[in-house]
């Protein structure tokens, strides 16, 4: 196989834009893939500007459109192996779409798109295609995201019974967006950032935790979606009790006013036999609780299967994930490099006619993105009737 670096494209990153940052470094952390190209603001000549300003040389282009376009006439070891979108909410659908028809994989930040229509055009286009198509839900990307999966899934919990899957923030507490401040203006505008403000920006990454470590649905939820902040258009505030398809209760809920919450996100899942609890503030390391025991906690890293908790066939690639001993604190940027690492190497088999996974395993894929704004939509059904019990659909 090849050892040259993939290309990567972006869609979005000028002009003091936020998550394009970690996604950068986490591109080059491996120096197995780097970023060659963007199209990096709405308005061409900034963003031309914005390229040749780039820390390293990179080929900049007025628009995405144009960056897609061109891609066609490239010699082959220029052209792009997958576009990475990090604009906001509503500038996900048409560059997704159009990538993948000019046969470029794409790597998009979440929320997926703006409504289930567009999520299930962006489904059914991978799939015909059978294209590559990762969605940035970071948090999957801790290795003891991953340890937690395997122990909940591997049933050593027990049955689960209850989840409390939580993202926390204080950052929107005041009317932010009235200051200009860039993050906020979109994120509480419906038309760039969907139905749910608060829910689709943090709301759907404690979903997907609920989802990826549990392997659990939502089948039924009752939603409220509050507004605290006067004059602000859409929810800050998201408390979503949710039925499981097993049977158990969950509770998704995600706040952007909670003065003191920084980046607040964690889960709780409580089974028949334990108790497990992880935080991404303190991300190298899991809890698990068991009657009458002392607490046990696992460290990335230093984790021994066969301890009496862990079996002794916890699965090698698993064992083999972490990047470097513990103690050496991994975070945010391992977290995305891992989700990098792992969505390259789909790429690599799919550019080589072998079959690629993108099940959802190792980073989010596509269905998991329409899985979220499905939740979303039903959300703000359930929500609108004062949070009647509503069914949940993808449908
Ligand atoms: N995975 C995570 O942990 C995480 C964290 C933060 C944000 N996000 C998501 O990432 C996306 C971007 O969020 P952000 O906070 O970085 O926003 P931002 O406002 O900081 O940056 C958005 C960038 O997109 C550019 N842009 C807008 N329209 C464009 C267009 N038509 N063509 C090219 N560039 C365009 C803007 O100029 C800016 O550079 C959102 O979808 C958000 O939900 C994910």
């Amino acid at each position: 196989m090849s050892n040259k670096p993939l290309n990567v494209g972006l869609v979005g990153g000028g002009k003091g834009a936020f998550i394009v940052n970690p996604h950068q470094k986490a591109i080059h952390f491996d120096g197995t893939r780097r970023v060659v190209a963007g199209a990096l603001f709405p308005d061409p000549k900034i963003a031309l500007e914005e390229a040749a300003n780039w820390p390293y040389p990179i080929r900049g282009y007025g628009s995405y459109d144009d960056m897609i376009a061109a891609n066609k006439s490239l010699p082959e070891d220029q052209k792009l192996d997958y576009i990475l979108i990090v604009t906001p909410n509503f500038v996900h659908f048409d560059p997704a779409m159009k990538a993948m028809k000019a046969g470029i994989p794409v790597f998009c930040e979440k929320p997926l798109c703006l409504n289930m229509k567009e999520a299930k055009a962006l489904v059914s286009t991978a799939h015909k295609l059978n294209i590559p198509f990762g969605v940035a839900h970071t948090y999957v990307g801790h290795w003891t995201s991953r340890l937690s999966r395997y122990i909940v899934r591997s049933g050593l919990i027990g049955d689960v019974r209850w989840v409390d899957s939580y993202y926390i923030q204080g950052w929107l507490a005041t009317k932010l967006e009235a200051t200009g401040q860039q993050q906020a203006a979109w994120r509480v505008d419906p038309k760039r950032a969907g139905g749910s403000g608060c829910g689709g920006d943090i709301g759907t990454h404690a979903l997907m935790q609920l989802r990826f470590v549990t392997g659990l649905e939502i089948s039924e939820l009752s939603a409220q979606l509050e507004t605290f902040v006067e004059g602000r258009q859409l929810d800050d505030h998201f408390t979503i009790y949710c039925k499981l398809n097993n049977g158990g209760r969950a509770l998704v809920r995600a706040s952007q006013i909670c003065i003191g919450h920084k980046n607040d996100l964690g889960i709780t899942i409580a089974g028949t036999k334990g108790t497990l609890e992880w935080k991404q503030e303190n991300p190298e390391c899991l809890t698990i609780h068991l009657p009458n025991q002392p607490d046990r906690v696992y460290w990335r890293g230093a984790v021994a299967p066969g301890d009496g908790f862990l079996p002794k066939d916890v699965p090698a690639d698993l064992m083999a994930e972490p990047t470097i001993p513990s103690g050496h604190p991994e975070a945010f940027h391992d977290a995305f490099a891992r989700l990098h690492r792992c969505f390259e190497a789909d790429v690599r088999k799919w550019k080589a006619g072998e079959k690629f996974n993108c099940d959802g395993s190792k980073y989010a894929n596509v269905e998991d993105g329409l899985t979220g704004i499905a939740f979303l939509e039903t959300c703000l059904k359930s929500a609108k009737s004062n949070g009647k019990r509503t069914r949940f659909s993808k449908i």
